[in-house]
């Protein structure tokens, strides 16, 4: 039988990669949903329908896929600018602000996402919220010698920090750049803008996965009356 969730990942993933533009630079995020994207890019520049793009990756998984869907890179250190970034998301709320950081990638994923001219997410109907923090926790990414002090700060915010744990690998998750990742539970986030900010002013803090007024369009995958449709905000 076929899984819902993975034809909403599928078709939302196409949708955004038919609005990749021939001769454009394209961030190419990170995460299950993307990489749906990042396989409906190579497929269109295998037909030839898409020519002369070039992608900046959020990830090694990223790089990886891009590699492997035929898709030409390069680094922030080639380009000036990038047109459009695709990007999944953990959280969107009705003003599209985000959670990121599922895949421990948000660091990277927010230089390139916020860089581009037009951001679009693409998720399913079940990453939709009222108000962020709602179904997931803020992931925030610390460098190693700075773990406990950013737990201690993060606590006394109010927050309830749980350090990361990796699956099928002992010890805690590893960040691309080689930090750790503390997942916060908030009771409540009803400023997402002053938070972003707070948790950035730690000192040992890189980055968290709070995204706010970055976001031109979210695509959402949905089943309706057992067919996939996509509808947009
Ligand atoms: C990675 C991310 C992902 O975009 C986010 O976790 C969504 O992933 P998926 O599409 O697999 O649900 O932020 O850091």
């Amino acid at each position: 039988m076929t899984d819902p969730v993975a034809v909403m990942k599928e078709e939302v993933g196409k949708a955004a990669a038919a609005r990749v533009q021939s001769g454009t630079i394209v961030g190419l995020g990170t995460g299950s949903t993307t990489a749906c994207a990042i396989a409906a890019i190579g497929d269109r520049l295998k037909t030839g329908d898409l020519k002369d793009i070039v992608g900046i990756p959020t990830s090694f998984q990223a790089e990886v896929l891009s590699k492997q869907y035929g898709i030409p890179l390069t680094s922030l250190d080639a380009v000036d600018h990038i047109d459009l970034a695709i990007d999944g998301a953990d959280e969107v709320d009705p003003q599209k602000n985000l959670i990121k950081g599922g895949g421990a990638a948000h660091t990277r994923e927010k230089v390139v996402d916020y860089l581009a001219a037009q951001f679009i997410v693409v998720v399913d109907g079940g990453k939709l919220v009222s108000k962020l923090g709602e179904k997931f926790k803020v992931p925030v990414e610390v460098i190693p010698m700075a773990i406990t002090p950013v737990m201690r700060a993060i606590a006394q915010l109010g927050g309830e920090p749980e350090l990361r744990m990796g699956v099928k690998k002992a010890g805690p998750v590893v960040t691309d750049q080689g930090n750790l990742v503390v997942d916060v539970h908030f009771a409540d986030i009803p400023d997402p803008v002053g938070l972003e900010q707070t948790l950035n002013n730690i000192p040992g803090v890189l980055e968290n996965g709070i995204f706010v007024n970055c976001t031109d369009l979210v695509l959402i995958g949905e089943i309706v009356d057992g067919q996939p449709k996509i509808r947009q905000i």
